[in-house]
């Protein structure tokens, strides 16, 4: 038989990737609370039409990248989702949820996109997000820059540049699209082949390639910024200024464009080195004409979403600190007698807020403390049936300051005041540390 393998670009997340997935997934939660932003999860299957309508027709991820299917029992279209800000509009207007006022709302969850897998591009990815729905101020496109740029920092990750421009209006972009395809059209005869398609069906994504034979051609182009009117350029400007008070170093981008359709006024990347290549670990903007896309009546939008296993890969790269360890103590245990009160001890141990791995499977007390190291506890309890007579166990120190194994401290403490000993314990090694 065929050895069973996950399906290519879509990857496991093995409990040895936990400690990092766990600071990365606790300092978005601290976060996004931080911010008044609210948990919201939505379906990972979602009608086709819902992204066709939302994403736009034309772009990438529609035209090529979407795990769509038919349902067998019904016969209707449905998508695994490639993104979620349409999920998060979709159940918004579902559940009538602006009647309420303004929503902050955050989320986190895997993505499927039918992409070439490489390092960090892949078909099942993570991504957390946050969308401010029903603010039409530039207060609310500098709170997400805010919010996202919190996240980087208090993961610790440093390199990372913020790229900012605003897309204007619908009337603006027509206006700049006729003049730029006119200017794309005299040139015709540099457009590659993908260009030549999209000169009338998305002639701004053609500023976006990389073929070098077309990039003096694309410096050249009309730019998006000279067709923005006094409104446009008055909210970027504030949320520019927002951004500057608050220390938020940015550099403005004409030719950031965005690959999906909803966007308007103010859009921005956060993008870094990554090995070789540099590479977009968040994307977002303001998408006021989202909602009436999917059927709502009009209302104003922005948000961002964070490319996860891109930033995990930064924090690798960067050697961000994590902790390594399992639990804080490890119960180890020998001889049947032992067994009811080794579990009860850990019970307790529980009770008073500490993660314990209680030894399972036998064996020596030497091939348990093996064991016990391998977990990053601080301490061992130790009971055997000796000690248990006398209504004791061991608490064994694992660590030395600094976390290196093995001090070999050992004291016998009351079973009845277990957990106590051990609290104090770790309050008098936090304290010297
Ligand atoms: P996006 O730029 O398509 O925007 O994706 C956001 C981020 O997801 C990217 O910057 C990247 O880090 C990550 N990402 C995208 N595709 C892949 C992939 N194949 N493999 C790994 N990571 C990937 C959106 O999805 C919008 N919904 C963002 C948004 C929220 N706009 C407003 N609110």
């Amino acid at each position: 038989m065929d050895k069973l393998q996950a399906v290519k670009g879509m990857n496991d997340v093995l409990p040895a990737d936990e400690p990092l997935w766990r600071r990365f997934e606790e300092t978005v939660a601290a976060s996004m609370r931080s911010y008044g932003y609210r948990r919201i999860r939505t379906p990972i299957v979602e009608p086709t039409r819902l992204f066709v309508r939302g994403i736009g027709e034309m772009t990438d991820i529609v035209e090529k990248e979407m795990y769509s299917f038919i349902d067998s029992l019904n016969g209707e279209a449905l998508t695994l989702r490639p993104e979620n800000t349409a999920g998060v509009v979709r159940a918004t207007l579902q559940h009538n949820l602006l009647h309420e006022g303004p929503q902050r709302m955050w989320y986190a969850g895997q993505m499927f996109r039918h992409e070439r897998p490489q390092k960090g591009r892949y078909r099942q990815f993570h991504q957390v997000g946050a969308e401010a729905l029903g603010l039409a101020g530039p207060d609310a496109d500098a709170e997400i820059i805010l919010l996202c740029q919190r996240i980087l920092d208090d993961l610790g990750l440093t390199g990372i540049s913020l790229e900012i421009n605003s897309l204007g209006q619908a009337a603006e972009r027509r206006a700049h699209r006729d003049t730029l395809v006119a200017y794309l059209e005299a040139n015709q005869d540099v457009l590659d082949a993908d260009a030549r398609r999209r000169l009338h069906a998305n002639p701004l994504r053609i500023l976006d390639s990389k073929n070098p034979a077309m990039q003096s051609l694309i410096e050249g182009a009309p730019k998006l910024v000279d067709f923005l009117g006094d409104e446009s350029r008055a909210h970027f400007d504030r949320v520019r200024s927002l951004l500057s008070a608050q220390n938020i170093p940015h550099r403005v981008n004409p030719r950031l464009v965005r690959g999906l359709d909803y966007y308007n006024l103010t859009v921005f990347e956060w993008v870094a080195p990554l090995g070789d290549t540099v590479l977009t670990v968040c994307g977002g903007g303001r998408y006021d004409p989202l909602v009436e896309m999917l059927g709502g009546k009009p209302a104003p939008g922005c948000g961002f979403a964070l490319g996860v296993e891109r930033i995990l890969e930064l924090m690798r790269e960067q050697a961000i600190d994590t902790d390594p360890s399992q639990c804080d103590v490890y119960v180890v245990h020998q001889g049947d007698e032992t067994l009811a009160a080794a579990l009860d001890a850990a019970e307790r141990l529980r009770d008073a807020g500490l993660d314990v791995l209680m030894h399972a499977g036998g064996g020596s007390f030497k091939a348990q403390f093996r064991r016990a190291d391998g977990s990053g506890a601080q301490f061992a309890v130790v009971i055997g049936p000796d000690e248990l007579a006398r209504g004791e166990v061991g608490l064994k120190w694992l660590r030395d300051e600094g976390g290196a194994t093995a001090s070999g401290r050992q004291r016998a403490v009351a079973l009845s005041g277990l957990a106590d000993a051990v609290v104090d314990a770790m309050l008098a090694e936090g304290e010297s540390d």
